[in-house]
Formats: C-alpha cells, structure tokens, sequence
C-alpha cells in the first residue's frame, strides 16, 4: 500500500515522533470505544450522564457501578497488535513517546514506556476530596465496606472514593497536560490512531503539530474532523495498519 511506505519514509526521516492514541486502539482488544453504544444496562444512559462531577455528587453508587461495569469489562482485555506495534517503533525510534486519552493500561502492558495519560486510570481509584494532596490514591483492594452501598469511604477523611480518572468538565492533570503540549510542540511526526477527535484538549494535539510546519498521518477506519489536517489517512484498523507500517519499516531501507 503506498500510502504504508509514505508512512515509513516519513517516520525514518522524523526528528521527534508523536503518538496520540484515543479509545479506537483498544477497541481489537474487546473494549468498547467510547461513543460506540455502550451494551445492555447502560444502553439508556448517555455516559456524559455518568462521567461527571455532578452525576457522581447526585448518585455516586450509579456512577461508581458504570466505573465497576467498565472495569469487568477491561480486566480481561490483552494488548493487541496495534498495542505491541506501537512498541515496537518506540524501540525503533527512542525519543518517541504516546499520548493517550485512553483510561486502561495495555500500552504498558505491551512494553511502551514513559506514556503520557492526559485522562488518568480506570484502574485506580483516589479520594474525591484529595485530601491528602492531588492525587490522593486509594487502593480499595485494602478496604472492606458493603459493597452494595456503592464506593467507600477514604481511609484518611471518610468522604467518598471515586475513580482516578478525568470526568467531563474538570481539568487534566496539568502535569500530562504540559508535558503532552511539550512534546506536540517538539514534534515533526504524530500518529493520530484512534480516536474521533472530539475532545478537547487532547484533540488539539494534531493542530499543534501542524502549526508548526509537522506531518500529522492518522490511523482509523473512518475519517476524522483530524483527517481534513493529515497529510496521511491510513484507513483501516489499527491492529491491522501498524504492524504493516512495523514490517514495512524492518525491511531494507
Ligand atoms: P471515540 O469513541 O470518540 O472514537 C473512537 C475512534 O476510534 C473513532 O474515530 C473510530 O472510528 C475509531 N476506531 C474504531 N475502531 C478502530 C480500530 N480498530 N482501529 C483504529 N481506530 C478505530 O473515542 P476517543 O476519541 O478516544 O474522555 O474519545 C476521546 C475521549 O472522549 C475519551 O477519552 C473520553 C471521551 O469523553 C474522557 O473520558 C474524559
């Protein structure tokens, strides 16, 4: 496919590689993206009902039950090729680094290091006071409580534990945020793989790149509002599109 060797010759003649990853990365690996229709009983909410400030201080066991649901559903997921792919060019190409907007951790999980996460861990969890300072983690696995009730309470204040991730409205942890303009700044290349590009501020990553002169080459079945600034559109998913672009680049220059 030409536009998998263009891809190739811009990745080997970039200085700085971006990567910016959104939920379409881990869909192969069994997790429903984000504005996919979420399945069975929480069909009839729309997750802005759910992933917020408000909707938590309104009915924190609703909300920490999405969180639980969520979490059943990622806890079997595996990397998949497009994860190790990703890998395998930060091995290729050491100062690159991923963004994700994504909330589980099979980038890591597949060998990726240092990796910028701009909306936290569904994983984790942290108290909704941080009043141990910001974060404030809380490891639930210690705590016992009636599991019915909802969340717990924080060990330290007894307010309520929530999940240590970024809800719709509040802010980004400013210390991703910055070192993710940084590095948009710094970048001639992003991949942009997997995501619809809808929010803010992590869909202005691209842009930045762009301002400056960079090559933005996106990654997805569908287009994009990105795809009108990529100088490439790899149309597939990314599963299948990065480990050719992976191959391509292994074979003789
Ligand atoms: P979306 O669900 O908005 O978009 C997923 C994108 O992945 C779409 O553009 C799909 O076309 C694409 N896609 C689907 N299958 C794919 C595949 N196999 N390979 C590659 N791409 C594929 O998810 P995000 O863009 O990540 O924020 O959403 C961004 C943010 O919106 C999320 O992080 C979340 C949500 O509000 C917070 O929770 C704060």
């Amino acid at each position: 496919m030409m536009t998998i060797q263009k891809c190739v010759d811009t990745l080997r003649s970039a200085k700085q590689i971006s990567i910016l990853t959104g939920a379409g990365v881990s869909k192969e690996s069994g997790i429903p993206t984000f504005r996919d229709a979420l399945d069975g009983l929480w069909a009839r909410f729309d997750p802005r009902q759910l992933a917020t400030p408000q909707a938590f201080q309104k009915d924190p066991k609703l909300v920490w039950d999405f969180y639980e649901y969520r979490r059943a559903l990622m806890r079997p997921a595996e990397p998949n090729a497009g994860h190790f792919a990703l890998a395998a060019l930060q091995r290729r190409f050491p100062t690159l680094r991923i963004i994700t907007q994504n909330v589980d951790d099979l980038h890591e999980r597949a060998g990726s290091d240092d990796v910028i996460r701009l909306h936290g861990n569904i994983a984790r969890n942290k108290c909704s006071a941080d009043c141990q300072g910001s974060p404030t983690r809380v490891d639930v696995s210690q705590l016992t409580w009636d599991k019915a009730s909802g969340p717990p309470p924080c060990p330290y204040c007894g307010r309520l534990v929530r999940p240590d991730v970024v809800w719709f409205g509040e802010m980004l942890p400013r210390d991703e945020l910055d070192r993710a303009l940084d590095l948009a700044r710094r970048s001639d290349v992003m991949l942009v793989v997997g995501t619809s590009g809808m929010v803010s501020p992590s869909a202005e990553m691209p842009y930045l790149v762009k301002d400056h002169g960079g090559v933005v080459i996106e990654v997805n079945p569908e287009t994009t509002p990105i795809t009108r600034i990529a100088t490439l559109h790899l149309q597939g998913a990314s599963g299948v599109v990065l480990p050719e672009v992976v191959a391509a680049l292994d074979t003789a220059q």
